[in-house]
Parts: structure tokens; C-alpha cells; sequence
């Protein structure tokens, strides 16, 4: 049997539940206290694991934070103060010597961290989860909050959690696709 052949098939609902969560995803800086299963959370981080990455380098490193102290932790890190309203944080961290770097100098490392995050926000969303990405911390808070080693980047945060009962979904603000895509 060819390998393409033991793919297990796409189904109409596996691509109408992705198209779902592509469509209701939207940044949520407020949570309900209801606590986040585990086995949610595993099913995330089970994305996040499976990203592809430049030359399948695998340069990222993933924290699933729950333990209240260090989410205070990570709150001093970040000027927003909702953040720690989230019941969980995902800290996404890379190796830089373990991304593939192009012949010209440019690293991947940031790309493979957001393609990573992504799938794990798009999965947290198609399981009833609201997500924010956060880049806007002190790296070195958060650095020292987690002691990550030094070999290792602190590159995105993301809030999760429910979100409140009746929260309602804002308008996407977004350029018109004319002024984004050039087809040729
Ligand atoms: C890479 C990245 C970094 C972001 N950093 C922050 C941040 O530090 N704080 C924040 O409140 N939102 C942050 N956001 C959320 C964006 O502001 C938000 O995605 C954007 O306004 C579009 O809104 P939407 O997510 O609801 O579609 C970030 C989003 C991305 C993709």
C-alpha cells in the first residue's frame, strides 16, 4: 500500500470544524473561573507538538503554566493586567542554535514558533477555549520567572481559558482581501 494511502481520510466535518475555529478565533482577555481539563490541554499541546518546522528542527520548547504563583509570576512580566485572569499560559520558548537558519542569515525560529502557536490556539478554539497571543512582555521577566535555561528564548505567551458566559465575538477588523493578495 502506498504510503499516501494510509492517511487517514479528511472528512467533510474534519474541514468544516477547521474552517469553524479559523472563523471564531478571536483575541480574549477575559475569562470565566471554570477550570481548563487536562485532557483539553493535552490535545493542545498535541498540536503544538505536531507543527511542522524549517528542515523539521524542532527548535521549540513549550510551558504549560497552571500553578497560580507562577502565573503571577508571569504577570509581572507583562503590562497587561489581565493576564492573570487566565487559568492557564502557554510559554513558547526555542533554542536558537537549534533553528534552521538560511544561507543568508535568516532564521526560522520565530516562523516555526508561530506556526506552532497557531495550531495550538486553533485547536484550543475548536474545543470551546478563548486564547490571546501575547508578544509583548519583558523577555527577561519571564526568563527569570520560569528560571528557563539560557539556551532558551521566551518568543510568544498565550493566555487560555473559557470565556465568560454571553462574551460575544467583535467584528474582525482586517484590510479587504484585494488590498492583501496579489494573484498572478
Ligand atoms: C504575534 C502576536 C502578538 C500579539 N501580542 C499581543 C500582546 O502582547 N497583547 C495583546 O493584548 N494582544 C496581542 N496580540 C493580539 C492581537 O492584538 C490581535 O490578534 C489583533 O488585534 C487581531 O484581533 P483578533 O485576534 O481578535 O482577531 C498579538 C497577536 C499576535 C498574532
Amino acid at each position: 500500500m502506498p504510503a499516501y494511502a494510509r492517511v487517514p481520510v479528511v472528512t467533510w466535518e474534519v474541514k468544516v470544524e477547521l474552517e469553524r475555529a479559523l472563523v471564531r478565533r478571536h483575541s480574549v482577555r477575559s475569562f470565566c473561573g471554570r477550570p481548563v481539563e487536562r485532557e483539553v490541554l493535552e490535545r493542545v499541546v498535541q498540536a503544538f507538538g505536531g507543527a511542522p518546522s524549517a528542515r523539521n528542527a524542532q527548535p521549540l520548547r513549550l510551558r504549560v503554566v497552571r500553578e497560580q504563583s507562577l502565573r503571577q509570576r508571569l504577570q509581572s512580566a507583562y503590562r497587561g493586567g489581565w493576564l492573570s485572569e487566565a487559568p492557564v499560559v502557554l510559554v513558547v520558548s526555542g533554542v536558537a542554535r537549534e533553528a534552521w537558519v538560511r544561507r543568508d542569515g535568516v532564521s526560522y525560529l520565530l516562523c516555526d514558533a508561530a506556526i506552532a502557536t497557531d495550531q495550538a490556539v486553533l485547536q484550543a478554539t475548536a474545543l470551546g477555549l478563548g486564547s490571546c497571543w501575547i508578544a509583548a512582555f519583558d523577555a527577561e521577566g519571564v526568563r527569570e520567572a520560569l528560571s528557563l535555561p539560557p539556551e532558551e528564548e521566551p518568543l510568544l505567551l498565550v493566555a487560555l481559558g473559557y470565556p465568560p458566559d454571553g462574551a460575544v465575538q467583535p467584528p474582525r477588523q482586517r484590510r479587504p482581501l484585494e488590498e492583501q493578495v496579489v494573484w498572478l
